[in-house]
């Protein structure tokens, strides 16, 4: 049964606190210790839905993985060719990432795969990994560009050049998997910089990979086993930081979140529209920045979004859009058309949800206006969109009456605790 929340005005958000590991990394750090000859040993790892579609698909495959608690997992490596052909289709849930990469790297086996997922996920363009892949020497194919996906094996593949038609971390990422598997070199070449943390985790594992002026490079070659903390999630973190700027008691810190500067965009839009967010006591794990956040509360302004910091935040739009309605005057976002097909059209959605709260939101191809102003209650459908569900939870602090999100089991798949996290932190969120 879908499960929906209330979240009531006048919620103070004070505190310290840390959130779950990055989904991103979680996913990744799966899949290449799948492939890594020996041990990979991971702490931190977020035992969300979509992660552990990931663990499952690999676990068909004959990968062991063993659960420890508290997201410490081992993943015993089976080398690059040393998966087996999964007994059944691979269920994807609602991971974009999972599906996406997932496809990469089933290019390079000698057997045969399909993949699906739920209804959000079969409804996601697949065609962008589909194409290169194909250019590779792979077979992939999609139904009418999207899920079910096969992917027949036992092809030899070859490095290529690929310019990315849309910036995106997903496609790079998957051209990088089956380049392991390739003869040559893979060289992608990115419109705009997105998120980078398949380079930095191939490195770690051994493998040759530059990148410098939006071009990457990869020579296949084995990965081998290693130690891996898994920051908290930067995109986690963004609903409690929009939250602590609108309704703060005094500043809030959020400890051990990862600061990737291809995923912290939002920090950036925060501070043009007047945001004092501090990023204290910077140190690494392993191969990704970490750091502690200090945001202080106060009062924020419209701007125009910067193009170039779009694809720096693109998964922080839902919270934003929250902020632009609760701050003085007009935001401005252009060059989002991504957002469209995220886990849902985060357009289409968070412009009905902000307009059910009488806020003025006017969307567009590829992005949207938001004037803002005074938030009401109202009743608000996610639309299984896990960061929607949770951006109107924050929202719910400004508003005037209380706000009804419906169908919320989905903030599962990325940030499973979250209700109790909010609560404790000050927000007035309980199921309804
Ligand atoms: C992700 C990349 C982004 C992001 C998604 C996670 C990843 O998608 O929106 O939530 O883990 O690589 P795109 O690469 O499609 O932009």
């Amino acid at each position: 049964m879908q499960a929906s929340w209330r979240s009531e005005p006048g919620g103070r958000v004070s505190g310290t606190l840390t959130v779950p590991g990055d989904k991103s990394v979680s996913h990744r750090s799966l899949m290449l210790g799948g492939v890594a000859e020996g041990l990979t040993r991971v702490q931190g790892f977020l035992e969300s839905e979509d992660c552990l579609a990931t663990l499952r698909a690999l676990e068909a495959m004959g990968v062991g993985i063993e659960r420890q608690g508290s997201g410490a997992i081992v993943v015993r490596g089976r080398g690059l060719s040393g998966l087996s052909q999964p007994a059944h289709s691979l269920d994807m849930g609602n991971a974009g990432t999972a599906i996406r990469l997932f496809t990469g790297l089933l290019c390079g086996q000698r057997f045969s795969s399909e993949l699906f997922g739920d209804a959000s996920l079969m409804k996601r363009p697949m065609e962008r990994v589909a194409r290169p892949l194909s250019d590779m020497g792979a077979m992939v194919h999609t139904t009418d560009g999207r899920p079910p996906v096969t992917v027949e094996g036992g092809r030899l593949l070859r490095g290529i050049q690929h310019h990315l038609e849309v910036a995106s971390a997903q496609v790079k990422s998957a051209i990088l998997l089956a380049g392991l598997y390739a003869e040559g070199e893979t060289t992608v070449l990115e419109p705009a910089v997105t998120r980078d943390h398949t380079e930095r985790m191939l490195r770690a594992f051994g493998v040759r990979v530059e990148s410098s002026d939006l071009r990457v490079r990869l020579w296949p070659g084995p990965l081998t086993g290693c130690d891996l903390t898994v920051p908290g999630d930067f995109s986690s973190a963004a609903f409690f930081i929009v939250a602590a700027l609108l309704a703060g008691e005094g500043p809030v810190e959020i400890r051990a979140v990862g600061v990737n500067p291809t995923r912290t965009g939002l920090l950036d839009i925060l501070r043009l529209m007047g945001a004092r967010i501090e990023v204290c006591n910077q140190r690494r794990y392993g191969d990704e920045p970490v750091a502690d956040l200090h945001v202080y509360p106060g009062p924020l302004n419209g701007i125009d979004v910067p193009v170039g910091l779009v694809p720096l935040a693109i998964d922080e739009f839902p919270v934003l859009f929250v902020a632009a309605a609760a701050a003085r005057g007009v935001t401005r976002v252009t060059g989002a058309a991504e957002l469209r097909v995220k886990e849902s059209d985060r357009i289409g959605v968070m412009a009905e949800g902000l307009r059910a709260l009488g806020v003025r939101a006017e969307p567009s191809a590829d992005g949207m206006l938001v004037e803002g102003g005074d938030l009401q209650g109202g009743v608000i459908d996610s639309h299984g969109d896990h960061r929607i569900a949770m951006s109107f939870a924050v929202a719910g602090l400004v508003s005037h009456q209380p706000i009804q999100i419906d169908d919320t089991n989905n903030v599962a798949t990325s940030f499973p605790g979250f209700l109790d996290l909010a609560r404790t932190c000050g927000f007035r969120l309980a199921p309804a």
